[in-house]
């Protein structure tokens, strides 16, 4: 596999942009600021190597996990209304991860006889071929053009081919800092061209205790999940984290609403990075924050989107009001100021 550039099979096209060396470098820049900010933390993009991903596959499964089921009922329910708003030639997917519950638009799109092309769009390399070879084969004359990037970096080097549907699912969003998340929103919207479509996956807010439950199952993948990004570091790193040596944890924060989850060191400890020639010192009880999970209010996201000139449409959720998944146009100011 080439480190960036293009390569062709038949009906699949791969461009990667963002490569083992692209990926080293950033994962080198990032950590080397990141583990000295308070709290240290890390880029969720790294915990998707392909364990991670294998992981990651296993916690949409769980029974404590209902952000997956409630967004696929949504699907299952919309996915022909979606198809008739848009006519989408081109589905563009976000963090596209294995496409599962993807194959409900794709279905509705090829039926509906508009669908030309998808586009996976991840970081994680092994998991997107995955999915852009079963895509491939499902359904045929629709060509797979996936993207190995960075969506909060690489955007505007999404293939045209109007009109697109942009899916970014899974309430991925809710991953990036309110600042990360204004400046994606910005950018994303930025590359939108009048007749293309945002779909965005939002978790709702809704009792803490089921919101903490989803994070902290009793099978404890989610805690493997979350451990594997030490084995990232120390493969990348050349670290040796002790992982006896932290704690997981995911907490429900009420003031940002978000769930805060993290690994917290158990003791004082100080864990040289030989990679980057520095050494990062823990405190006894210092948290090593891996992500946080923002969930949504529909006023919230609504006004959000409106101040990057996307007007939604429409806000649909799953019967227990748990989940939200919004369509959202270019607003019609912002495209002729284009
Ligand atoms: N969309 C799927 C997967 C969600 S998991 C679902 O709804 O179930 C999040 C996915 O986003 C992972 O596949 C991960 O590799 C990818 N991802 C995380 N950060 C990313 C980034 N900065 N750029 C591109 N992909 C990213
Ligand atoms: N977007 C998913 C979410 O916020 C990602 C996720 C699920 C996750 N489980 C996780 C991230 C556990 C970190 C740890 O729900």
């Amino acid at each position: 596999m080439p480190d960036s550039g293009t390569y062709t099979e038949p009906r699949i096209r791969v461009d990667v942009l963002f490569g083992a060396a692209a990926r080293t470098t950033a994962l080198f820049d990032e950590t080397f600021w990141s583990l000295r900010e308070r709290p240290k933390q890390i880029s969720p993009k790294w915990l998707y190597d392909e364990r991670g991903s294998v992981l990651f596959d296993e916690i949409t499964r769980l029974p404590e996990y209902y952000p997956t089921r409630a967004e696929r009922a949504i699907l299952r329910e919309r996915a022909s209304e979606i198809a008739e708003l848009t006519g989408a030639a081109t589905l563009v997917e976000l963090g596209s991860g294995t496409s599962e519950k993807t194959t409900l638009l794709l279905d509705a799109h090829y039926a509906g006889g508009t669908l030309e092309r998808f586009v996976p769009f991840d970081v994680s390399e092994e998991i997107l071929i995955q999915a852009a070879e079963a895509v491939a084969a499902r359904y045929d004359g629709v060509c797979v053009h996936a993207v190995v990037g960075d969506f909060e970096q690489h955007l505007s080097s999404l293939p045209a081919g109007s009109p697109r549907l942009l899916a970014f699912l899974g309430s991925t969003i809710g991953n990036l800092y309110p600042e990360q998340r204004a400046r994606f929103l910005s950018r994303l919207a930025g590359v939108l061209e009048p007749d293309d479509r945002l779909l965005l996956g939002v978790d709702l807010v809704k009792c803490p205790a089921r919101i903490e439950a989803a994070y902290n199952d009793s099978a404890g993948v989610t805690e493997a999940f979350v451990r594997n990004v030490l084995t990232v570091l120390d493969r990348e790193l050349e670290s040796r984290f002790d992982p006896a040596a932290f704690g997981y944890e995911a907490r429900w924060d009420a003031e940002h609403e978000w769930v805060e989850i993290g690994l917290r060191s158990l003791r004082q400890q100080v864990i040289p990075l030989p990679a980057l020639d520095v050494e990062v010192a823990f405190a006894a009880g210092e948290l090593l924050r891996v992500e946080v999970s923002s969930k949504f209010r529909r006023e919230g996201i609504e006004a959000e989107l409106a101040g990057v000139g996307l007007e939604v449409g429409e806000f649909w959720t799953d019967p227990a009001g748990d989940f939200g998944l919004l369509l959202a146009a270019p607003a019609a100011s912002s495209s002729e100021t284009r």
